[in-house]
């Protein structure tokens, strides 16, 4: 689904000239995770001489199961983000959105267009950017998070409150009475929901957007990439989204082998922060600043993730 959203000003006219959407493929899929560089060994040992150790891409696209599409369901992961009522929101949410607002505060990173990668049926990661950048698009794998976040910005009926985190970093921002303001000015500047696959050489095919000055990815990258070579390949994709010198502003978790939405569990790959910055520097990416955070006691015994650390990164493309 990749619905426009009823763009008005004339300054964005010329600007979605450059986009073209030509609808969007059904279906696709993660392969199924697990966190191995490649075929066991012993696996290729069984096989007759000559034979590939892999199905062949059809027999794997009709096997594979698409666990995002089917097994995520956006209502039970925004329980994580009940600012007011849970322990795990309040530490990953005051961690990541101190940084957001740092990042995009007056006289940090600013431009016309901001793409957001996995997005999932989350707005906090905007909140701040939406100040200081005036197109953002948004993006992700799942049909139904892209339709759970359409149905906060078209302000649906039993959309998710956001109100509790737009006040927060409304706070944060030195007024917290201008929330609503907010969330309207954060409605306007979202012009576009697309579909996105990172683990695709061009993530957000067919969709053709200008470079943008700016991406954000937040918990996406461990959650999608099933393997340490998948997730250089995949930076070394979202980077052709970026114009040169533009910014990549990434957060996630250091650590984590899986993470349960509801009763449902999913598998994420343990990054590290040895492994994640040489592999921005090795695609020509330069750190510009990295914050991290242990996770605090009180959420050690939450048992809906295993994460270690949460980290805070921004890069800055090269080339
Ligand atoms: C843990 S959620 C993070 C959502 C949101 N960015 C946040 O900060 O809460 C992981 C997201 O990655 C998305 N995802 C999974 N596989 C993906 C892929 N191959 N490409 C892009 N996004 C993917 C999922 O649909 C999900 O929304």
């Amino acid at each position: 689904m990749a619905k426009g959203r009823g763009v008005q000003e004339t300054s964005f006219i010329g600007f979605m000239a450059f986009i073209q959407v030509f609808g969007l493929r059904g279906g696709g899929g993660t392969e199924p995770k697990c966190h191995q560089e490649g075929p066991r060994q012993s696996d290729q040992l069984l096989l007759p001489p000559g034979q590939s150790p892999l199905p062949s891409m059809a027999l794997q696209e009709s096997k594979k199961p698409d666990v995002y599409q089917t097994n995520f369901e956006p209502t039970s992961y925004l329980e994580y983000f009940k600012l007011d009522q849970d322990p795990m929101a309040k530490e990953v949410l005051h961690f990541l959105l101190k940084h957001y607002n740092a990042t995009f505060k007056p006289g940090g990173l600013k431009g016309k267009l901001l793409i957001d990668i996995g997005s999932g049926p989350t707005i906090y990661q905007l909140l701040s950017a939406c100040e200081t950048f005036e197109v953002i698009v948004a993006s992700d794998y799942t049909d139904k998070n892209r339709q759970e976040l359409e149905k906060w910005l078209k302000k649906e009926p039993g959309a998710f409150d956001w109100s509790p985190v737009v006040k927060y970093v409304c706070e944060l921002e030195g007024n917290r009475d201008r929330w609503a303001e907010k969330e309207e000015r954060l409605r306007k500047a979202v012009r576009q929901v697309l579909k996105c696959d990172i683990l695709k050489e061009r993530p957000l095919e067919p969709a053709v957007l200008p470079p943008a000055n700016c991406l954000i990815s937040s918990l996406c990258l461990e959650a999608a990439c099933p393997t340490l070579g998948a997730c250089r390949d995949a930076l070394r994709h979202i980077k052709t989204l970026l114009q040169p010198r533009g910014h990549l502003v990434l957060s996630g978790t250091f650590g984590s082998t899986f993470y349960m939405v509801g009763d449902k569990w999913f598998p994420t790959l343990p990054l590290e922060e040895k492994f994640l910055l040489e592999a921005l520097q090795e695609i020509g990416f330069t750190i510009e600043k990295l914050e991290k955070a242990p996770r605090a006691a009180e959420t050690l015994l939450d048992n809906r993730s295993d994460y270690t650390r949460m980290f805070f990164l921004v890069a800055r493309r090269g080339d």
